[in-house]
């Protein structure tokens, strides 16, 4: 191999995402291009066609004697568990026996000799029900008494109804924030492939291998050592596929299991976006008092979202969007709850933020609220609102953690200075005087979001290193890839550590035969996780090298150094390969498993107190957009952002996912809308109907920059900070210069009020508003 003075691709540099070509090629394999034993099957879902009933008879005799139909399978196949709810709340049957709760829940599945028979039969059920009334958003469903999926959480300090007695200005108001199907471009999938005993392998596309593994146990009804689950990548996840693969794979697992053939299922993108969860719509209802100056004095805040008909992961989504729902901004008196509403909706999940960007809209929203009741310039309240520094009594937030690393105050003047925000807002507000029919706004918005999952125990993660005596690296983890590059950060710190290239280092599916018990990949924490666990194994392996070294040569140990593709050993010189032959042939342990837990955390969820993040990042977005008040259209003409990676371990790929999740959350709040009809039928469920954006959505002008100044205060690996969801939020920017270039129309005297997402009709029927309100 190669003998060069420095490693390639070791941390901090940038290199491709290693499946990079691969992917453009074609050539990357996804579960689907897994060669298909002979005798394989196909399985499809069977779904409602109501939102809410008790069912009285499922006739399947038409579905059975379909053309191609193998076998059918209901909850009265499961041999073990009837469940898939990922928290254990054993409230989500894979199956139903008894009810129906949203229309397009799964009710059976066919098993046919092809896809496309499957997906035929399962048409032909025919169902007997007694249709019961129905709720679909979190407000009617209250009204009509609907229960909670999950205890509600309540954050609280200060005395908020004190502080509300004596504030100069107060305003309440509510705002309704949308939801967000994944469209990842791979949908689920899920290929089971059955073994001796009660053995199966699942190959799927899922981000949490480790629960879907004990999800299949259960409903197979066999210990998890008879389950292995395989995920080489996905074509995203965005957290679509934190929980939701279940069912799929258990599908899959109890076909191939009673036919004793390999089962695969997939549904097609309609059924995908009908049968599986998505981000949370809320509705928020706040309660805010503040000073002359702007200053917020209390907080009251009511976040009910709509769950769907399980509760999934809802606790922990509402539980973050309380967590964020102060933003950057420090609340001297503040009460905030949530509402995890049942509603009769599929059941809504992780997405990117995870609850966090609605938190967060809630803050930008009344900080605009306090700017358009005040006259004031919105960038101007928010920095008189951010959280201060150590010792100046405004560090503290409403679940009691101190703030200890803010540098919002930095990359918001950087922003403001590189983005040329003050000059611009001026020559608009310029061009809007003049009275024409294209308005335009500009809009500076930070984000502080918390890294760790908020289930202290998810905090964990292990590697597995093997080094073969030819000196290849085999490194194994228990993160999974959706895209983000987490494998190709592992690797290079692994390169790093054992200072060889790269490409060296063989990157492997994750598999739950390595690494077991292993934590989603979510929360943006894969590398920090992942990242460090590989790290321990590595150093294990390099100890036991060291003391061999010395041994052999007898130098000290300090005398043996890893230096570029070469073991230093005293004065001697050895190249990596010849030096790994040696130590096998001396017998040296070349494997090691590793593991990290994240340090410092606590959370006390009764008590609304604690430390549940290790560290915060942050970032700033400055858009500028132009709307056309006649027909609500827009566009997005510029936006700089500065974000904040601690020392990034890939600058290039942490750019790529910067600059991925702003058009994410761009869009979350523009063009992406759910809509249902009065059936309780979602009727947004192909690309035809629910608008992503597309490249000519992008700003016309977009710079995204790194903090490069910044290094995490905590001892994370190699001092960066996580990456995959904080920047979604940068994508409140657009919405927010939306809202000031709509408030133009009324001189800016009106807080606009928009609700999300703020798609042209809405923005038209705002401008609407607020004209006729003159
Ligand atoms: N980037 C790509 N390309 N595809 C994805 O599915 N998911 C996001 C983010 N970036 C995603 C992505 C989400 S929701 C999370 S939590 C993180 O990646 C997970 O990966 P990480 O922890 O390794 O950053
Ligand atoms: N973030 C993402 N996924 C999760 C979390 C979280 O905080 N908790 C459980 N799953
Ligand atoms: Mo990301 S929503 O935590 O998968």
């Amino acid at each position: 191999m190669k003998d060069n003075t420095t490693v390639q691709g070791a941390v901090h540099q940038d290199l491709k995402h290693d499946s990079a070509i691969k992917q453009v090629q074609g050539r990357a394999e996804y579960t689907d291009d897994i060669a298909e034993p002979a005798g394989t099957l196909h399985a499809y879902l069977g779904a409602s066609n109501v939102a809410h009933a008790k069912i009285r008879g499922m006739d399947l005799s038409r579905v059975r004697s379909a053309p191609g139909v193998v076998d059918v399978l209901t909850a009265d196949d499961i041999p073990g568990v009837n469940d898939v709810s990922p928290t254990g709340k054993h409230d989500e049957p894979v199956f139903p026996t008894e009810k129906v709760e949203f229309h397009g829940q799964p009710l059976f599945a066919v098993i046919a000799e092809t896809r496309d028979a499957a997906r035929r039969a399962a048409e032909l059920a025919e169902m007997d029900y007694d249709i019961l009334p129905h709720a679909l958003d979190p407000v009617s469903a209250h009204e009509a008494g609907m229960p909670l999926v999950t205890d509600p959480l309540k954050l609280e300090r200060g005395d908020v109804d004190g502080a509300f007695g004596g504030v100069a200005h107060r305003i309440q108001a509510q705002m309704t924030v949308g939801g967000q199907d994944h469209m990842y471009l791979e949908g689920h999938i899920a290929f089971a492939i059955p073994g001796e005993d009660d053995d199966v392998i699942v190959h799927c596309s899922t981000q949490h291998p480790s629960e879907a593994q004990h999800m299949v146990a259960h409903v197979l009804g066999v210990p998890s050592n008879a389950v292995v689950v395989n995920v080489r990548r996905m074509g995203g996840g965005f957290g679509g596929k934190e929980s939701q693969m279940n069912l799929f794979c258990a599908v899959a697992a109890l076909g191939a299991k009673k036919l004793g053939r390999a089962v695969k299922i997939r549904p097609d993108r309609d059924q995908d976006m009908t049968a599986t969860g998505k981000r949370h719509d809320f509705v928020i209802d706040y309660d805010l008092g503040f000073d002359d100056e702007g200053r917020i004095q209390a907080v009251e805040g009511q976040f009910a979202a709509r769950c769907g008909w399980t509760s999934d992961l809802s606790g922990p989504v509402t539980d973050r969007a309380l967590f964020h729902a102060d933003n950057a901004y420090y609340y001297p008196n503040v009460r905030l709850t949530s509402r995890p509403q049942k509603t009769n909706t599929v059941s809504n999940t992780a997405f990117r933020g995870f609850g966090g960007p609605q938190g967060v809209i809630a803050a930008e929203r009344m900080i605009e609220e306090i700017a358009y009741a005040l006259g004031k310039d919105p960038l101007e309240v928010r920095k008189a609102n951010f959280y201060g520094e150590a010792g100046d009594g405004r560090t503290l937030t409403p679940y009691h953690q101190e703030v200890e690393d803010n540098v919002i105050g930095r990359i918001v003047e950087e922003l403001e200075d590189s983005a040329d925000y003050q000059a611009r807002r001026k020559a608009i507000l310029d061009e809007n005087a003049k009275g024409g029919i294209i308005r335009r706004g500009i809009a500076l918005t930070p984000v502080k979001f918390g890294i760790s999952f908020t289930a202290t125990w998810y905090n964990q993660a292990g590697a597995l290193i093997h080094v073969y005596n030819d000196g290849s690296i085999h490194l194994n983890h228990g993160g999974t890839e959706m895209g983000q590059g987490l494998n190709t950060k592992v690797a290079q710190v692994v390169a790093e550590a054992f200072q060889v290239d790269f490409d060296r280092i063989k990157i492997t599916k994750t598999t739950t035969e390595k690494v077991p018990n292993t934590s989603a990949t979510a929360a943006s924490s894969g590398s920090d996780l992942n990242g460090m666990a590989a790290l321990d194994a590595a150093e294990q392996i390099k100890e036991r090298l060291v003391t061999f070294a010395a041994e052999s040569r007898g130098v000290s140990e300090d005398a043996v150094s890893f230096a570029p593709n070469r073991v230093v050993i005293g004065d001697e010189s050895v190249a990596f390969d010849a030096f790994i032959k040696e130590a096998y042939m001396a017998r040296v342990h070349l494997s090691a498993a590793g593991f990290y837990k994240t340090p410092k955390i606590h959370w006390d969820r009764a008590a609304g107190k604690g430390r549940p993040f290790y560290y915060y990042a942050y970032g700033a977005s400055c858009s500028e957009v132009a709307i056309d008040t006649l027909t609500g259209e827009y566009r997005v003409e510029r936006t700089d952002i500065l974000h904040d990676v601690g020392k990034s371990l890939n600058p290039i790929l942490d750019k790529g996912q910067v600059e991925g999740a702003f058009i994410q959350g761009m869009g979350w709040l523009t063009t992406e809308e759910l809509w249902w009809d009065d059936k309780g039928a979602l009727r947004t469920h192909a690309p035809s109907t629910y608008k992503i954006p597309l490249a000519s959505d992008r700003p016309r002008i977009f710079n995204t920059n790194l903090a490069d100044w910044s290094e995490n205060r905590e001892m994370t690996i190699k001092r960066s900070k996580a990456v995959g969801e904080p920047p979604f939020m940068l994508g409140i920017s657009v919405f927010e210069a939306l809202s000031m270039a709509v408030a133009s129309v009324a001189d800016y005297r009106e807080c606009p009020r928009l609700d999300a997402p703020a798609t042209p009709e809405r923005v038209l029927m705002a401008v609407e508003r607020l004209k006729a309100s003159q």
